[in-house]
């Protein structure tokens, strides 16, 4: 990367509200990224950070990516906007076709939406269609779980199950929705991989089903692994469980593979990594590499031609949309990506270096302010011991290894691991070792 990229703090830093942010501390220490190439990002001190998380999940095929740049480019030259309603244009079919071949199934009908929030947004929405379609229009409710997270529009908050998420917007949140636990039992230490233990924890939906009718309920929606409450990997059988008792009361099952989806396990989606296949699948973050906002929902044939055959022709069969939805720029990003995945075998790449990233994950078990660290594939998360109040220690430590140049994001107290799965063995042990280095300072600043 050049070094003459090191732009000054702007003048006023004040007038932006930044999103998840917080926002004074940043103001008076601001961290600003001026570049970001491959593995790397440069900071506006002039400071190269390895990138241990992708971004938010979105860069797996690495930063600067020229087959994107040039794609993005080539496709504003030609055909920079089309409306997407009543209208259409050739590439956004193509897409359609090569996502359509790697999703589970048959979840082969493809809606494009903005991001991650409006694709759980549609899927609920789209849930609901369908159960109308099909005459069973009583099913209202949603059934989520505790510490989900699938993004922060009204519904993605509801059936999201993280409380400081939920509880300032207590008032405005959708009705008829309830959660199931989580899955992380105490006894969850220092495991890679699928616990052991905590399948049963499925039969909460069970007993929603007993005590409020599975009649009523619409879907159930659950991200395969949580990942922004830091890599909660289901236990083994729990998905399948799941799977049977929504079968049993025809309540769809939805997948939030916004952060699993496009190989961070290892395998496509975590669908087929865990032999479970839902009826509605979300993605976003990695279809674009992360460069272009877009978001996906695949859903079952079947949902789609109940929805659209319940219309009559020439009407209208689903009033729900997006100015930018399936945007020619967003498209083109995930077509150059589609190209990618298939010419570097990228799901194989990140399998294959998998077991080494979790071996470097869990050498850091034996640092004194580490609590706990969970991972799968390309996926980890390191809980940090409590700090006088919840979310210090997690920030203090991001902070810690910012300094050391190691770069990702913490939720709470949880620091949340996600490498790029272009990167070599050496930079998976740069970002162990820089975090070795970065929890080892701020356990030693806590000390002074
Ligand atoms: C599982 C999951 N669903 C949905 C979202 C929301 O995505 P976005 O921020 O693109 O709206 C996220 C974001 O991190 C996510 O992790």
């Amino acid at each position: 990367m050049s070094s003459d990229n090191i732009s000054k703090v702007p003048n006023s830093l004040q007038e932006h509200w930044m999103p998840f942010t917080a926002n004074k501390d940043f103001k008076e220490n601001p961290r600003l990224i001026t570049e970001a190439k491959g593995v790397y990002i440069k900071n506006h001190k002039g400071k190269t950070m390895i990138d241990a998380s992708s971004g938010l999940f979105c860069n797996p095929l690495g930063h600067g990516r020229k087959e994107i740049t040039n794609a993005v480019t080539k496709q504003l030259e030609t055909l920079d906007y089309c409306q997407p309603f009543q209208q259409g244009f050739g590439g956004s079919f193509e897409l359609a076709t090569k996502i359509a071949r790697h999703t589970p199934g048959d979840l082969n009908r493809i809606f494009y939406t903005i991001c991650g929030s409006t694709a759980v947004e549609t899927a609920i929405k789209i849930a609901i269609a369908y159960h109308r379609a099909k005459g069973d229009g009583k099913r209202f409710r949603f059934i989520g779980r505790e510490r989900g997270y699938h993004g922060m529009n009204i519904g993605a908050t509801t059936v999201g199950g993280m409380i400081n998420n939920v509880k300032t917007f207590a008032s405005v949140l959708m009705p008829g929705v309830l959660h199931m636990r989580h899955t992380h039992l105490p006894e969850h230490k220092f495991i890679s991989g699928q616990p052991e233990t905590g399948a049963e924890l499925a039969d909460d939906l069970e007993r929603i089903c007993a005590n409020f009718g599975g009649e009523n309920i619409a879907a159930c929606i659950v991200e395969p692994v949580a990942g922004s409450t830091g890599t909660l990997v289901p236990p083994k059988g729990y998905l399948q469980k799941l799977r049977k008792i929504c079968d049993n009361h025809g309540i769809l099952l939805i997948f939030d593979e916004v952060i699993t989806g496009w190989g961070r396990l290892g395998s496509a989606f975590a669908s087929q990594e865990f032999g479970v296949t839902p009826d509605i699948m979300t993605m976003a973050k990695a279809t674009t590499n992360g460069v272009v906002p877009m978001g996906v929902v695949a859903s079952k044939e079947e949902i789609y031609d109940s929805v659209i055959d319940a219309a009559p022709k020439g009407s209208v069969e689903l009033f729900h949309g997006y100015t930018y939805s399936g945007i020619p720029v967003a498209v083109a990003a995930g077509l150059a990506v589609q190209d990618i995945i298939e010419k570097e075998d990228i799901f194989n790449r990140a399998k294959n270096l998998s077991p080494y990233f979790q071996k470097g994950l869990f050498s850091l078990q034996d640092l004194e302010s580490v609590e706990n660290i969970r991972g799968y594939g390309m996926m980890g998360g390191i809980d940090m011991k409590l700090n006088t109040k919840p979310g210090k220690a997690g920030f203090e430590c991001f902070k810690a290894c910012y300094e050391i140049g190691v770069n990702f994001k913490a939720t709470g107290d949880c620091l949340i691991i996600a490498p790029q799965f272009i990167c070599e063995e050496k930079h998976i042990d740069e970002i162990i070792d820089k975090l070795r280095t970065g929890i080892t300072n701020y356990q030693k600043n806590q000390k002074n």
